[in-house]
């Protein structure tokens, strides 16, 4: 089952590049990347590095630590020597609201 979580107002989180948010157990990562929101988990499938200063190209987060590569849409790992890829969690906005989908 998926819930909807309000992480904030669209116009705060917009002033900000990158957003670390903690849900339960999950450090979830905010970004913004050619106007989009994208939500991934704060941890590399690689060997757990966080993800909070990688450098993003073409739609991809690069891990600072080896360099491996994921989509940012799917999660999906594009990159050596990342084989697995990294959850990611639905953005929506909704009366100025933005908002992550959660499963449980
Ligand atoms: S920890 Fe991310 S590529 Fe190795």
């Amino acid at each position: 089952m998926v819930e909807f979580v309000e992480i904030g107002k669209e116009a705060e989180l917009r002033a900000e590049e990158r957003v670390l948010i903690q849900i339960e157990d999950r450090e979830i990562l905010l970004i913004q990347h050619e106007g989009d929101f994208y939500a991934l988990a704060n941890l590399c499938s690689h060997d757990g590095e966080a993800l909070g200063d990688a450098d993003v190209e073409d739609g991809e987060i690069i891990c600072p630590r080896h360099g491996a590569r994921f989509n940012l849409s799917s999660g999906a790992a594009t990159g050596l020597p990342a084989v697995v890829g990294v959850p990611v969690y639905q953005v929506k906005i909704e009366d100025g609201a933005v908002f992550l989908g959660i499963s449980y």
